[in-house]
């Protein structure tokens, strides 16, 4: 179990997360009663010779190799019943109390899927996978039907081993009776009504730090997700009516950071001209943002949600500006290293045939938000939405 205050102002600094996950290890390893010579040698071994091993290991080291779905066999889009539960977790698997609270918290509602929008602190090596995600003490909440993840940023720190290799075998949905396990960093369920197409934006934003200045990391979509959404997908079926929601770790609007609008570009290129208004949900940023509809440039026409309070202290920082924010939770629910944090928690959608609700509950059980939507001629339309 890990400390919330260790996470108060973590950077996207990769030198400092790889750093912080050594300290971690180091800390595992002492005892209080351990002589001062002894904890001294070890966390010179531990931090300083371990520390230039890993890192250059995985900022110079080779990306895990690219999963795609085949062509023939698990393409990666799954059936799902046309009423159905999900609950939407991001920046979740910290291994602290408040991400054991949410988890559980999410256990009690028995969704029937569980979808993790990616960050596993704090590097994502395949230990820290263990520890923060998959070990029964670290609260998962399992889907009766299933889990899926989406890869964030940290656990490209590590080149994504442990993602891939640890993580996503664990991960998959039941298919006809049959458990299906996650092949790729990307994903689709359907039913008659709603599509929801989980997004890899986490291999490509991290690159080698040499590769990062010349041409820095825009989470583009890569080729092979791409042809999966024209092939498989069929994303570009303009008879295709259904809703739209898309789930990516990085947001592609934001008014408090860097946003990547990279994938939504894409994505229009591969819907073509009709610009039916989408969903799309995404973490990164530790708050819970409801956007206004925006219009992007270039781009698709966003129902924007953040959702990135899972399990990092969440962030009180005032946006640049609040015009396009509809709701935020600013709600100040405890101070760490003198730093007022706001409220964890998560996202739950209840699908109901061309309906669905969608409630924001925090890590006290608390409903904050609650919207519902419709599909209207393959434009998902919110028709109301309100701070509860
Ligand atoms: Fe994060
Ligand atoms: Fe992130």
């Amino acid at each position: 179990m890990r400390s919330s205050k260790q996470y108060v102002n973590l950077s996207h600094n990769k030198v400092e997360n790889h750093l912080k996950t050594l300290q971690n290890e180091f800390e595992e390893e002492v005892v209080p009663t351990d002589t001062v010579t002894y904890k001294l040698r070890q966390f010179f071994w531990s931090n300083f010779f371990g520390f230039v091993y890993h890192y250059f290991k995985s900022r110079f080291g080779k990306r895990y190799p690219y999963q795609s779905y085949p062509k023939d066999g698990d393409s990666g889009v799954y059936r799902i019943p046309n009423d159905a539960t999900l609950a939407l977790l991001s920046d979740w698997a910290t291994d602290t109390i408040e991400s054991d609270l949410v988890g559980r918290l999410v256990a009690r509602y028995q969704a029937d899927y569980t979808l993790h929008l990616g960050d596993v602190y704090f590097v994502g090596a395949p230990k820290e996978i263990r520890a923060n995600f998959l070990n029964p003490d670290a609260s998962w909440p399992w889907g009766t039907q299933g889990s899926l993840a989406l890869s964030g940023n940290h656990e490209m720190y590590s080149n994504g081993r442990g993602f891939f290799e640890e993580l996503l075998p664990r991960m998959g949905v039941d298919q006809a009776g049959v458990r299906v396990s996650q092949k790729a960093g990307f994903f689709c369920l359907e039913n008659d009504h709603w599509r929801i197409i989980g997004l890899d934006t986490g291999y490509t934003s991290v690159r080698n730090p040499i590769m990062e200045i010349i041409n820095p990391p825009d989470c583009r979509l890569k080729d092979s997700q791409v042809q999966w959404l024209r092939e498989q997908v069929k994303l570009g079926d303009s008879s295709d009516s259904r809703g739209l929601i898309f789930l990516s770790h990085h947001p592609v609007f934001s008014v408090f950071r860097n946003a990547f609008p990279k994938p939504g570009e894409q994505l229009r290129e591969i819907l073509g001209k009709a610009n039916r208004p989408v969903a799309w949900i995404y973490g990164h940023e530790h708050r819970m943002v409801i956007y206004h509809t925006q219009q992007l440039k270039n781009s698709l026409t966003v129902h924007g949600r953040c959702i990135g309070h899972g399990g990092m202290p969440v962030e009180l920082k005032a946006p640049e500006t609040h015009d396009p924010i509809y709701f935020m939770d600013d709600r100040i629910r405890t101070r760490l290293r003198r730093r007022d944090v706001s409220y964890n928690g998560f996202a739950y959608l209840t699908l109901q045939g061309p309906n669905a609700v969608m409630k924001y509950i925090d890590v006290e059980d608390t409903m904050i938000f609650q919207e519902n939507w419709r599909v209207e001629n393959g434009a998902v339309i919110v028709e109301k939405a309100d701070a509860v």
